[in-house]
């Protein structure tokens, strides 16, 4: 079975008001989307329920980031078991921006993507590694030690609950994508590592999507790389330009 096509909006905190919110909301409503293709948007937490009754059914909601306890005293976090309670299927673990703003490590991140899978969420998991480690050929390693730690902690089944988004930090907001050429690689060497390390059906069937300062206009040429399975979009999912970037493969 070909691998679905997947595109994700991350909202992070924005927008700051429900007004600018419903706008967003209203163009994807009366776009023309590609049926093919699975669609999910991260808003901020405190909009993902009134969405769910505004928002077109081909569109999921995720959670932009969850804890790995069902309840108790965690002032400031949202529980698995909450977001299945409320009905939203998704949440984004492990962003570049939790991982350094909020000091997540590797072994953080995968507990929590094994509580929320744990829970029947399913989880974009975002690796990528920084321009100085870009520049020093350690890409490959700083992204498989971040897999590592979520491998150590999964079974084989819990995998297809998995999304991996392949973010390079230094693409992120930056306006500096990644090329055509250096995402299929890092993907490639992704679907590699997941061979040696859980399976090769896991490897074949797990969607690897990219991230950072994905457009309109650089979506087309990415999209038709063989081992990038769509896209998590930050800034450009605010704007009408989402739904060319959903409909890229078009
Ligand atoms: P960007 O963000 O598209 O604004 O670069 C991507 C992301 O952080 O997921």
């Amino acid at each position: 079975m070909p691998r679905q096509f997947f595109v994700g909006g991350n909202f992070k905190m924005n927008p700051t008001s429900s007004g600018q919110l419903g706008s967003i909301i209203s163009v994807l409503n009366s776009a023309d989307l590609d049926g093919t293709t699975g669609i999910v948007i991260a808003p901020p937490s405190l909009y993902l329920i009134p969405l769910k009754a505004t928002v077109r059914s081909e569109l999921q909601l995720s959670a932009q980031n969850c804890y790995y306890k069902d309840s108790g005293a965690f002032t400031g976090e949202l529980s698995p078991a909450q977001l299945v309670d409320a009905n939203i299927p998704y949440v984004i673990l492990g962003h570049s921006e939790r991982r350094t703003l909020f000091h997540e490590t590797s072994e953080f991140v995968a507990q929590k993507t094994k509580a929320a899978l744990n829970a029947t969420l399913k989880v974009i998991l975002c690796v990528g590694e920084t321009l100085p480690e870009r520049e020093t050929g350690q890409t490959a390693a700083v992204v498989q030690n971040q897999l590592q730690a979520v491998v150590d902690v999964l079974q084989e089944s819990d995998w297809s609950g998995v999304v991996i988004a392949y973010e390079p930090v230094w693409a992120i907001g930056t306006g500096r994508v990644a090329t055509s050429a250096q995402a299929q690689q890092a993907h490639l060497d992704i679907r590699t590592f997941l061979t040696q390390a859980v399976s090769p059906a896991v490897a074949e069937n797990t969607r690897i999507i990219y991230g950072g300062s994905v457009t309109a206009a650089n979506s087309k040429d990415l999209s038709t790389q063989s081992d990038v399975d769509g896209f998590l979009v930050g800034g450009a999912s605010l704007k009408p330009e989402f739904v060319n970037i959903i409909n890229a493969r078009n």
